[in-house]
């Protein structure tokens, strides 16, 4: 079982994984808990890139877009499949819909671009996918909170609500694989919301 979160800042995604990766130990599974970008070394240094602020130069859309999925090929080759195929768990913080909702309705990159990338790169889909939603100020004031924001947190309201629309474009588009959980709920709420999902 493949299983993303998803969502756009400060809402709560790496709680909920925390507890549904403790959740799933308790009860003997063979679980796995990573992220992307990220989740390998070699994608761990390719999200430093993505999410480092570099005033002297601006990162492109497009190389932002590749980066995304450099760290992905890397990530789903030497992580995801291996666990996968041994028959594990994957709880995976960020997958493909951060791609659509932040490079396409978030920095107004073609939905072409992105369907040629997952249409060559991408094998495995999450079976299930949990979207955290809540209100875009209610997350940036968390997200504030935790100290220095990376590259995406310096970005603008208007830039979070495309991307907010940009997940319940897909929720819209495929409710059977994506659950959309309220996550301005109290964090044992969310958790208990999920968990009905699973069962
Ligand atoms: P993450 O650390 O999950 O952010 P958060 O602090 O909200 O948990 O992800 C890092 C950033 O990468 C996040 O701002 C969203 C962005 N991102 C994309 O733009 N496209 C993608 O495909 C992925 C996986 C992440």
């Amino acid at each position: 079982m493949f299983i993303s979160f998803e969502g756009t800042e400060g809402v709560g995604k790496t709680t909920l994984i925390r507890r549904l990766f403790e959740y799933f130990q308790q009860q003997g599974k063979d679980v796995v808990l990573t992220r992307e970008p990220g989740g390998t070394p070699l994608a761990e240094q390719i999200r430093s890139l993505l999410l480092s602020v570099n005033h002297d130069e601006k990162m492109s859309n497009d190389t932002e877009l590749l980066l995304m999925y450099a760290a992905r090929a890397q990530h789903i080759e030497a992580v995801i499949l291996p666990a996968l195929g041994a028959g594990k768990i994957v709880l995976c913080d960020r997958f493909i819909d951060s791609s659509f909702a932040y490079q396409c309705a978030g920095r107004g990159l073609s939905r072409d671009k992105l369907h040629l990338l997952n249409e060559n790169f991408v094998a495995q889909m999450p079976d299930l996918t949990f979207w955290l939603d809540a209100p875009i100020e209610l997350g940036m004031t968390r997200a504030r909170e935790r100290g220095a924001l990376d590259r995406f947190e310096q970005e603008k309201v208007t830039f979070f609500e495309s991307v907010r629309s940009g997940f319940a474009e897909i929720h819209a588009r495929d409710p059977e694989r994506m659950k959309r959980l309220d996550a301005t709920q109290t964090e044992d709420a969310v958790f208990a919301e999920a968990l009905s999902y699973l069962e």
